[in-house]
């Protein structure tokens, strides 16, 4: 299979927005890369701008949206953006 699927990654708090998430995320790609994967796709909810600013900086682009795939605080549902990265 060519196929990979990350399915969370987080970085402690008070080190966020310092290029750790982006740093260990690419280097997980790459060691994606080396065993022979082409595609990743993971989701994230639509709400989360940090999660989409690492993504959308890694080179994942959005194929797909889950209507209240989440659920959110209060009861709310939040919708999930499907993203996909094709490691060239
Ligand atoms: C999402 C997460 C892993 C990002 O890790 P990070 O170490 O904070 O991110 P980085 O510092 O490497 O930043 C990566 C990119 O996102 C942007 N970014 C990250 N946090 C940001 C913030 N608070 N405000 C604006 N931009 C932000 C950075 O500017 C950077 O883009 P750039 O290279 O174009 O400047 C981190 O915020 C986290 O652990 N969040 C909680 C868990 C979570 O939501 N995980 C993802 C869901 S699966």
């Amino acid at each position: 299979m060519d196929e990979a699927e990350i399915l969370t990654i987080a970085v402690r708090s008070d080190v966020q927005n310092m290029g750790i998430g982006k740093s260990l995320a690419e280097k997980h790609i790459l060691n994606l890369n080396y065993a022979g994967i082409k595609f990743i796709f993971l989701e994230v909810s639509e709400e989360n701008k940090n999660a989409l600013s690492l993504y959308n900086c890694l080179g994942f682009h959005v194929v797909g949206r889950r209507d209240g795939y989440y659920a959110g605080p209060n009861g709310k549902r939040v919708s999930a953006l499907t993203m996909k990265l094709t490691i060239p």
